[in-house]
């Protein structure tokens, strides 16, 4: 038979965080080996409570979910996500402005799709969460990542952006609060990033899934500072409400309506292309928005986020070598490991060692798109039992690689109280 052979539009296409490395580690799972996993942002398997009235909503519905729901999502669950940022300050969010879909990476491609022309650039951040540039480049636009600064808290850099736009350029991405950086961007830095897109035209992608996921600062969302400007903004029940299996998503799209009115269109076009999202999980967004909201358990002190947010900064700054920022949101920690102690080829190849050598699996911070080899994202999602474990793991590795012996000796991080 003829060699079936894939579109030579995939070259060039990267999804690093089920690539070679979890793919090693999987191989190492079936011959038996177990694997420390701290690079999901999955609380799925790590034991989170599901909020019960979202599972009991689902299955008291399941029997009337066999249907179609119009191509944009239920009455219900748009009408619950308009009210949502209603209440947050968006007042003149309506229903119609309101897309469901099988999470925000179905919505990514589609937002984009509908936006771009062959050649259209994108403002990506470096690093990003990869959807995004893989995104770009099905959609035939071109990525042009701008800096988020290690040295500024990994704010990002207004004077990249305003470096790397063109007049190709149509839309600029903010991912708040950041994956893999878990940087929280104050009001400033949203209002340089907004007066730029006015000043040239952009339409804003603001991706805010996390936006509940806070630990220190409050979140600010982007359209409500840019009320002026076509801003699509993401969000979804996979984080805050910890069902990503769920696959339930919406965006939102902001601004003068007589203005996106064609864009607007296009986008109809695309969700109807795909019949509707998964309809059972859609009955999930309006119990889920509605209701007490159980993340805030999560995130105050005392929290079980909050403590292992805050153990995994402790030991992970403990070990020489590797430093790291803390996150006001998300659930990640982007580390620093000073190559001049430690020379890997790659931060690729440090990944792919660490998981031989110690069965720890971590993402190499260029599966994100970050330009330098230095990083890797370390997820705060499992137990402290589990992250002291993965400390000691790190430690025994960096130390079994380090070009100068460490005096320290290996110890045992201190366990913080969880109760
Ligand atoms: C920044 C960001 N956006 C979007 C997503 C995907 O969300 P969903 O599960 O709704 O597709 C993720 C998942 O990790 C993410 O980190």
């Amino acid at each position: 038979m003829k060699q079936v052979l894939q579109s030579s539009k995939l070259a060039g296409i990267r999804y690093e965080l089920r690539g070679r490395v979890p793919r090693a580690a999987k191989e190492l799972e079936s011959l038996g080996h177990r694997i420390l996993n701290m690079n999901l942002g999955d609380p799925a398997p790590y034991g989170f409570a599901v909020p019960e009235p979202i599972v009991r909503d689902v299955i008291h519905n399941l029997g009337r979910a066999q249907g179609y729901s119009d191509s944009k999502g239920l009455f219900s669950a748009r009408t619950a996500v308009a009210q949502h940022y209603q209440n947050r300050g968006l007042l003149d969010v309506q229903v119609e402005d309101v897309f469901i879909g099988n999470g925000v990476s179905e919505l990514i491609p589609m937002a984009l799709q509908a936006l771009l022309e062959d050649g259209d650039e994108v403002l990506v951040p470096s690093p990003d969460f990869p959807v995004w540039t893989a995104a770009v480049g099905l959609a035939d636009g071109v990525v042009r990542h701008y800096l988020c600064d290690p040295d500024n808290d990994w704010m990002p850099s207004l004077d990249d952006i305003r470096r790397k736009i063109t007049p190709r350029t149509r839309a600029v991405v903010v991912i708040n609060p950041n994956n893999p950086t878990g940087a929280v961007y104050p009001e400033a830095i949203l209002r340089g990033i907004a007066d730029l897109a006015r000043q040239h035209g952009l339409v804003i992608f603001a991706d805010e899934i996390y936006e509940k996921v806070l630990f220190e600062d409050s979140h600010i969302h982007t359209a409500a500072i840019a009320p002026d400007l076509c801003c699509i903004t993401f969000s979804g029940l996979s984080k805050a409400y910890r069902v990503p299996g769920y696959r339930a998503g919406w965006l939102v799209i902001t601004g003068p309506r007589s203005a996106s009115a064609s864009y607007r269109e296009g986008l109809e076009l695309l969700a109807s292309l795909r019949l509707c999202a998964n309809v059972p999980a859609q009955h999930a967004i309006q119990t889920a928005l509605g209701g007490y909201q159980s993340i805030d358990d999560l995130v105050r002190p005392g929290g079980r986020l909050r403590l292992q947010r805050d153990y995994a900064h402790k030991v992970l700054n403990e070990i020489p070598g590797l430093e790291c920022v803390q996150a006001g949101g998300a659930l990640y920690l982007f580390v620093r490991i000073d190559t001049d102690m430690y020379p890997f080829a790659s931060d690729e190849d440090f990944s792919y060692e660490l998981l031989h050598d110690q069965k720890l699996l971590v993402t190499h911070g260029s599966a994100f798109n970050w330009f330098g080899s230095q990083y890797f994202r370390f997820a705060f999602l499992p137990s402290l039992a589990e992250i002291e474990d993965a400390a000691i793991r790190l430690r025994t590795f960096l130390r079994s690689r380090s070009l100068s012996p460490l005096r320290e000796q290996p110890k045992k991080p201190e366990p913080i109280d969880s109760k």
